[in-house]
């Protein structure tokens, strides 16, 4: 029997929030996403370390504080575009290199990110 890996575990605490700090420098000055995100990131910068952990199997702190995710939902009042969802990852994948996130976890995890992302998409370029 193998202990279970939890990616949370494996990529700590520390380094989840030091991921989320950088993506939101990033999506701060990225030219597609700025139109839909508040001015003050702070608050939604809290909100994505709680929803992280838990996503990737730690505790449920979002659950916790703000009830189901329904994430879908919760993003139905922004319009997210192919392009937007693009930008989103892309800001991802710069926040990964830099805090340093490699090999089999970091591809799990992306993966599974395009996945959500693109299933995020609520609106054609055009409705934008
Ligand atoms: C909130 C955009 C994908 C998780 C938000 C907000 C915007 C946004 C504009 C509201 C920010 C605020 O008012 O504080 C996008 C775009 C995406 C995307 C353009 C591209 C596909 C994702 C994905 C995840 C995610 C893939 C999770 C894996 C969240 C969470 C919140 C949030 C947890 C906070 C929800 C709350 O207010 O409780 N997103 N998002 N988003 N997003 Fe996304």
């Amino acid at each position: 029997t193998r202990k279970p890996v939890i990616p949370f575990e494996e990529i700590g605490e520390k380094r989840l929030h030091e991921l989320i700090e950088r993506f939101y420098d990033k999506v701060a000055v990225h030219p597609d996403l700025i139109p839909i995100f508040p001015e003050d990131l702070t608050e939604t910068i809290r909100k994505q370390k709680q929803f992280q952990t838990q996503y990737l199997g730690g505790p449920n702190l979002y659950t916790e504080e703000h009830g189901h995710p329904m994430m879908k939902a919760r993003h139905m009042p922004f319009p997210i575009t192919p392009t937007r969802a693009k930008a989103w990852l892309a800001c991802m994948e710069e926040a990964m290199d830099e805090v340093g996130l490699e090999g089999p976890l970091r591809n799990v995890y992306y993966q599974r990110l395009v996945l959500t992302a693109n299933h995020m998409v609520n609106r054609n370029e055009e409705e934008d």
